[in-house]
């Protein structure tokens, strides 16, 4: 019992002294780890004559449930300690002025490219990409625009390498012809993007945004183009009547080729769409040239189908009052916070973006 009592008051001085988490596991494992103090005096009940035992095993049970208690006791008090300097400091100081969020906007072409692509969504379009630096070849010859061309004059290309190979796209069709090179025919697609020409006004920017479309099937005609396009633009405009108009025109990938305009009035120096004699140019659309399809071997005798390019920026300009094209490129801020958008999840506390 002498041998208990000694490491009893041993261990018990050690306790009460000034510990941290890993002096009281060390402790812990000293008496009751594998071969801990405590565990081998259990571990030699057994070779004690029966008379001591029962007595020796009673004082031993005591002992430990003592020690046991004070080491739970001790976590316990380190635990608490611990918590109280971690809230002494790290306290929050209430009186300091709260901190600015900034949050960005959703820019007009950002958003109106959402809107198209979900509008063209709900009639079975599905959408594609492609490179902004593109091949000359993908770019104007695969589209039946041969070497001497004069609309390869038109576009003011700007050309990477000296031998005119490489340059920026001029407009989103040669996603026409990637789309139709990687699968095959039926087509449904549209593809909004950047574009670029050596072109600059007030309505008129070097880089500009389009979106193609492209609908390749077995009987597919004018009319089917003119329905969907139809149908797009009053969806986009939210209105239910549109003045639209097809005049003929010439690209050298559909034949044959149109330009269409919307009706619009002025009333008090607003545009409105879709009313008045007054008109617009906003696309360019046709059937898809039968050499452009032979190029992408497709059969023209079993499959047709129609293109339209429309200009995404002077969308975004009818549809929300914006009059100059090349505020849309040139970051400011101020512009931004008035014309941009704001994303769905705006929290409560958010005061507009401050600089
Ligand atoms: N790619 C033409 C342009 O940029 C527009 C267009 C696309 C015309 C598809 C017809 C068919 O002007």
């Amino acid at each position: 019992m002498s041998d208990i009592k000694k490491i009893k008051d041993e261990f018990l001085h050690k306790l009460s002294e000034d510990l941290n988490i890993e002096n009281v596991n060390q402790i812990k494992s000293e008496l009751f780890g594998k071969s801990g103090k405590i565990s081998n005096f259990f571990k030699n009940l057994g070779s004690l004559p029966p008379e001591e035992r029962k007595k020796f095993a009673s004082d031993l049970n005591f002992v430990k449930d003592e020690l046991q208690e004070k080491i739970n006791k001790k976590i316990q008090e380190i635990e608490i300690r611990e918590i109280n300097s971690k809230l002494e400091n790290e306290k929050v100081d209430v009186t300091l002025p709260e901190r600015d969020i900034v949050r960005g906007k959703i820019h007009p072409v950002s958003q109106v490219i959402d809107e198209i692509s979900s509008i063209f969504s709900e009639i079975g379009f599905s959408v594609e990409e492609g490179p902004d630096v593109e091949n000359e070849h993908y770019n104007f010859t695969a589209l039946n625009t041969p070497d001497n061309h004069p609309a390869r004059d038109m576009h003011d290309t700007f050309y990477l390498d000296d031998k005119k190979e490489l340059l920026l796209r001029t407009h989103t069709s040669p996603v026409q012809v990637r789309t139709m090179l990687k699968d095959k025919p039926p087509f449904k697609i549209i593809a909004p993007g950047r574009t670029y020409r050596s072109d600059s006004d007030q309505t008129h920017a070097p880089m500009f945004h389009q979106v193609e479309g492209l609908h390749i099937d077995k009987n597919i005609n004018m009319g089917h183009l003119k329905g969907c396009l139809n149908y797009f633009i009053k969806s986009f405009f939210e209105v239910d009547k549109i003045k639209m108009r097809f005049r003929p025109s010439h690209f050298p990938f559909t034949e044959p080729s149109a330009e269409v305009d919307i009706g619009y009035e002025l009333k008090d120096g607003k545009i409105v769409i879709g009313e008045g004699d007054k008109w617009l140019e906003i696309l360019g659309c046709g059937m898809v040239h039968p050499n452009v399809l032979k190029n992408v071997k497709i059969n023209s005798d079993k499959y047709q189908g129609y293109a339209f390019g429309i200009g995404i920026d002077r969308l975004a300009m009818l549809k929300y009052g914006i009059n100059d094209l090349r505020a849309f490129f040139e970051t400011d801020y101020r512009w931004l916070n008035h014309f941009g958008f704001d994303p769905l999840d705006v929290p409560s506390n958010y005061r507009g973006l401050s600089r």
